[in-house]
């Protein structure tokens, strides 16, 4: 990958996870998720979600889909973690573990160093107003029933908040907070376009001034000039109120704006993890390899020097998911140690983590 504009915000430059890939140290290969700078703001282990198959009216189980099957990661206090990977890898059932919607098989969830993984909806009740989430759908989210006001205020009302001014005020100032007009307040959601539903969708997770924000493909239902607003909205959001993001996409050139650093998933499980320089410039799995090489490049010469990697096959099913490396079906450097042995995921180099036997770009001594 030679890209070079590495901006988050579009066009502004974004520093952050830009130290140069020759920089970063190699690692001898640790298990341990990379450790850097504070305390994460959430610590996921082992986490795990299996969605019984059932048969008959007895309801007996016959399998499970391993959406989710083992992943480890930190979110660090202020950055945004993207998550991509192909369409049901895992992303979305990821994405509600971590803000407890659903509860893991197995694993271990810790947010602010409190193990949240099994706590109950009552107990989950204080947290809430801290882990908020955004949407894909900006059309199916808002109940069509209420108005603008109604919506950006609900989770005041469950919560039992009183903002200082009132409900009402709060809800203006968020509605100007998101670029739409206090006047909007008595409005319903299908007299918006989908750009505006998003940023009423964002009001909403706001509200309560969360720590943590989860979005599940926040603008993938979004026309590409839209989508560019919304972004950079979502970033000032992010300075001027201190957030941390993790933000789900299927599309590496969103991913690419939006990251400090990115996890890439396949069939329920990271199989790379780093800044997002270092995983651009040198991708590390075979996988990302594959997922970059098929991000569109503006520029003609870069683009005929680039080699499209085209996966064969079809992604497995994650019932019977492949022994070993669950990528070695589709695995150009696939070898019997790859169907045998399941390859952790390791950090080769400092912060920068991947799950693979032949890794690419790896340090000399691999
Ligand atoms: N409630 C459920 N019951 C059974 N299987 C489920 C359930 N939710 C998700 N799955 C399955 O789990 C796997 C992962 O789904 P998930 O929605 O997390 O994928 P995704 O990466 O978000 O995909 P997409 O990019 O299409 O949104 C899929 O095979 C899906 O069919
Ligand atoms: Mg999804």
């Amino acid at each position: 990958m030679t890209e070079t504009d590495d901006s988050k915000k579009i066009p502004v430059e974004k520093s952050a996870g830009d130290a140069p890939q020759e920089a970063a140290e190699a690692a001898p290969p640790t298990a341990a998720p990379a450790a850097a700078g504070p305390e994460p703001l959430l610590r996921v282990r082992g986490l795990v979600r299996h969605f019984p198959i059932t048969k008959g009216l007895l309801k007996r189980q016959v399998g499970a889909v391993q959406a989710v099957d083992g992943i480890d990661f930190d979110v660090r206090p202020g950055e945004t973690l993207g998550v991509v990977g192909e369409s049901g890898c895992g992303k979305s059932t990821m994405g509600r573990l971590i803000t407890r919607l659903d509860e893991p098989t197995g694993g271990s969830i810790e947010f602010e160093g409190r193990d949240i993984t099994h706590l109950s909806q009552g107990r989950l009740r204080p947290m809430r107003r801290d882990v908020q989430m955004i949407f894909q759908d900006p059309y199916g989210s808002l109940n069509p029933r209420h108005t603008i006001g109604g919506i950006v205020g609900t989770p005041f009302r469950l919560q039992g908040v009183e903002p200082e001014g009132g409900v009402k005020k709060e809800v203006q100032r968020l509605l100007e907070l998101v670029g739409l007009s206090p006047e909007h307040y008595n409005r319903y959601p299908h007299e918006f376009s989908g750009g505006q539903r998003q940023r009423i969708g964002i009001a909403r997770a706001l509200a309560l001034k969360p720590k943590l924000v989860v979005a599940d493909e926040p603008v993938s239902a979004l026309d590409v000039s839209i989508q560019a607003q919304v972004v950079n909205l979502m970033d000032d959001l992010q300075e001027e109120l201190g957030l941390t993001y993790v933000i789900i996409a299927h599309d590496l050139s969103v991913i690419r704006h939006v990251s400090d650093r990115i996890a890439v998933m396949y069939l329920g499980k990271i199989v790379e993890l780093a800044d997002r320089k270092a995983l651009y410039d040198s991708p590390m799995h075979p996988y990302t390899k594959a997922l970059l090489s098929a991000v569109p490049v503006p520029d003609p010469k870069r683009r005929t020097q680039r080699d499209r990697i085209l996966l064969k096959g079809d992604v497995p099913s994650p019932i019977n998911p492949p022994s070993g490396c669950r990528f070695r079906t589709r695995c150009w450097k696939a070898t019997e140690e790859c169907t045998t042995t399941e390859p952790p995921l390791v950090a080769l180099r400092t912060g920068h983590q991947v799950a693979c036997h032949h890794p690419e770009n790896a340090p000399n001594d691999q």
